[in-house]
């Protein structure tokens, strides 16, 4: 495993093992172009030998100067660039100091390490020497005085790649003379060529309290491009594509996933060209983004994993599952069970105060919660969303005797307490914006676009940055807080720093994103044992890079079950269950208006965190009595859902009827089934359900949890993993009537 690197006629190949995936590329003598060969199934050695024999293009320039443009069009660069005739879309442009756009990478020189480094001032993933090796490609475009480093990181025991860049401004290209900066207008952070394939896309769209919904298309000739421009990843659309065999399903064929860990703009997308061969690129998306580069100045260009499976979308899922859990997510809380937490914004929205909280923090207690958690509208006037964001000073009309009283209080009752904010945002209607309106991101003479009647700060500006972590820092020191919910309600606009001045705007949106990671780094840093959630608005910075600073994100404001098994399914695409905020909610629902059974919406929210969202001194009496039930089935086996690998058995997406997945331990030893009739069918008594993942040697005894008994049932049957899997179980209960749940245990005897 690991990397290797061969001599070959003049140039060099590289080859790049994961436990079952190879990617190979190499340097091509004259003008060093790096060409990519194959990404796939592992490759033998013999494998490398025999790719390295192919001298044709478009592995190799054909030599035909005449036609070298036909050659630029259909190589495989590992790293495109512009202006040269390739005439697909290029990872890499500048401006140049004379004007010119064009731009080249050709291979200069390598070097191969152990261990990952890290990516000063962004999220990235880490490995340890014994868990990664990183090749270096340093290339140059030498009209441009550039140095492009490519790099690669390759998991000793994940089917997964980290690629990143590094473009540095050497000073020594033809216009350089006067010493001013070349203007990057487009950094991206990997390119792969696929060939020879029949291929469908999978991505994510959504919009707020339907984020992260599953799209498949087959892929035609053209562009499949997925972008966000509003600051953040967005509900939208999201920093993800996987490339799939047409024929590929749940459980077998190849897949390829590229997970991008950025929350700002992005780009992805599948390009099929003339010659059908498919480039696939991801990075910052290159709207409104020009960098200048000052001789000497480097640009970082965030990272990308890539993810193969050769056993289906499935395994592409547990993957990055795994890579995320054990080499992005720092927090200590992480592989921790975390506390059953209850949430006051759907119980209370904005009309709450000392009292209100406490009675609910005192019934939430008897039933076995472990924390409350107060949401907006503490602080400032703010009885609406109106208005205050900037002031983080508590309203004492409302949290009377202050918020270190509060907490006091509920921590005498036995529950953690946990407060909510929206750091990075200021309102019109503030003491903040009437002090500093430079603060906030606007343009001169524009009137700025308002969302939610709110502004966002200037990020990029260190001295806001300085200014919003003191806020929080002293919020958080001011009481015993446990647990922070991060939210940003609004996406950008209006793309304008008063600090960066003419030439600069054009690095706004990256640097805004820059000054959140600084803001959460000091966070994570200096308070190690604050359980952080991050929160946008629902689910709309639910991205790799927020899972760098806090181990679990708010997946989306819709609570109600039904959608929530799309939204789960979705984000579970990529994101392990560990890092996804569920919270059983009140009914009927605040975003869908449905009314679902109290179990299933419990059922549901097991496959993340799990919390409630509801009043729970006013819902209805037979709801709270089942609380203790549910709260005794998180933790009975939260360890399993945290730590399991996950499978989707049955898509209600796709089958309009009904859902279950399964989270099996890594030992095989134990399984848990959530099954969702979510459509009830006529005269369906049982579903027969084949089984996945289980060990088919094994005997496993099976029990029905009932909530009636806050316990598991009698056994009901003993099976061995094959018949479990081939052959499947009934699994019976009451489906009569819509949105009715089960959860099924098997432990092996
Ligand atoms: C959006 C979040 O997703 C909600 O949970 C809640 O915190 C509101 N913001 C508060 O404004």
């Amino acid at each position: 495993m690991g990397i290797t690197c061969k001599d070959i006629d003049g140039g060099k190949l590289f080859k790049l093992d994961t436990p079952n995936s190879s990617y190979i590329f190499r340097t091509a003598d004259n003008d060093g172009f790096i060409l990519h060969m194959y990404y796939g199934k592992r490759l033998s050695g013999t494998g490398l030998d025999d790719l390295a024999r192919i001298k044709e293009p478009p592995f190799l320039p054909s030599g035909n100067e005449r036609e070298r443009c036909s050659f630029m069009d259909c190589a495989p660069f590992e790293y495109p660039g512009h202006g040269l005739g390739d005439y697909r879309d290029d990872a890499f442009s500048v401006i140049s100091n004379d004007g010119y756009f064009a731009t080249s990478v050709s291979y200069s020189d390598h070097r191969i390490i152990q261990g990952k480094p890290r990516l000063e001032g962004l999220p990235a993933t880490f490995g340890n020497e014994d868990e990664c090796t990183t090749l270096e490609i340093t290339a140059v475009d030498a009209i441009n005085g550039l140095e492009i480093i490519l790099y690669y990181s390759v998991f000793e025991n994940v089917d997964a790649i980290a690629r990143s860049v590094k473009i540095r401004n050497m000073g020594t290209g033809s216009a350089e003379k006067d010493n001013s900066s070349i203007r990057i207008t487009k950094a991206l952070s990997t390119c792969v060529e696929f060939y020879g394939g029949d291929y469908d896309t999978i991505t994510l769209h959504g919009s707020w309290a339907r984020e992260r919904i599953m799209d498949r298309e087959h892929l035609g000739y053209g562009k499949r491009s997925i972008t966000s421009v509003r600051g953040e990843s967005s509900h939208q659309e999201h920093p993800f594509i996987a490339l799939l065999d047409h024929d590929a399903n749940e459980d077998h064929g190849n897949v390829y996933g590229f997970s991008f860990v950025y929350s700002g703009n992005f780009t992805a997308q599948a390009e099929k060209s003339q010659f059908d061969s498919v480039r696939v690129m991801m990075g910052i998306n290159p709207v409104d983004f020009c960098w200048n580069l000052k001789v000497g100045e480097e640009f970082r260009a965030p990272e990308v994993i890539s993810v193969y499976s050769d056993e289906g979308i499935g395994k592409m899922s547990r993957t990055f599952h795994d890579l995320y859990r054990n080499h992005l997510i720092r927090s200590k809380y992480k592989d921790c069970k975390r506390p059953i937490l209850i949430n006051n914004w759907e119980a209370t929205y904005f009309d709450f105060n000392t009292d209100k909280l406490i009675a609910i923090a005192k019934q939430a207690k008897e039933l076995g919660i472990e924390m409350l958690v107060m949401d907006d509208g503490w602080f400032g006037h703010r009885n609406d969303d109106s208005n205050s964001l900037g002031d983080w000073i508590v309203n004492e009309d409302k949290i009377k005797g202050g918020l270190k009283y509060l907490v006091d209080e509920v921590n005498k009752i036995g529950l953690k307490f946990g407060i909510w904010m929206e750091p990075e945002m200021i309102s019109p209607d503030s003491d903040l914006y009437r002090a500093h309106p430079d603060w906030a991101i606007q343009i001169p003479g524009r009137k700025p676009t308002l969302s939610r009647a709110q502004l966002v700060l200037d990020l990029s500006r260190p001295e806001v940055v300085d200014y919003t972590f003191g806020q929080v820092e002293r919020i958080l020191k001011s009481a015993n807080i446990a647990y922070l919910k991060w939210d940003m309600n609004r996406q950008l606009t209006d793309i304008g720093s008063a600090m960066l001045g003419k030439e600069g705007q054009g690095e706004l949106f990256h640097r805004y994103c820059l000054g959140v990671y600084k803001l959460q780094e000091r966070l994570v840093t200096e308070f190690p044992d604050l359980l952080l959630e991050n929160c946008s608005g629902g689910g709309a910075r639910f991205d790799p890079g927020m899972l760098y600073y806090s181990p679990q994100i708010w997946t989306s404001d819709d609570m109600d079950p039904v959608m929530r098994l799309q939204i789960q399914q979705g984000t579970a695409l990529i994101y392990p269950l560990s890092s996804m905020g569920a919270h059983v909610c009140d009914c009927p629902n605040h975003s869908t208006g449905r009314t679902t059974p109290f179990a299933t919406r419990g059922y549901v929210a097991l496959a993340g965190t799990f919390g409630y969202e509801l009043d729970v001194t006013r819902i209805p009496e037979a709801d709270r009595n089942m609380i203790p039930a549910q709260v005794a089935m998180y933790h009975k086996y939260n360890d399993l859902v945290r730590t399991g690998d996950y499978y989707r058995v049955a898509s209600y997406l796709e089958n309009h009827e009904w859902d279950c997945w399964e989270v099996v331990s890594k030992d095989k030893k134990e399984a848990l089934i959530t099954i969702i009739n979510v459509i009830g069918r006529v005269n369906m008594k049982s579903r027969r359900v084949k089984l996945k993942g289980l060990d088919p040697s094994k005997t496993y005894s099976l029990r029905y949890y009932n909530m009636d008994k806050a316990d598991e049932d009698e056994e009901i049957i003993r099976l061995k993993g094959d018949a479990l899997m081939y052959a499947g179980i009934n699994a019976t209960g009451d489906y009569h009537g819509d949105f009715k749940g089960r959860l099924l245990h098997l432990v092996e005897i």
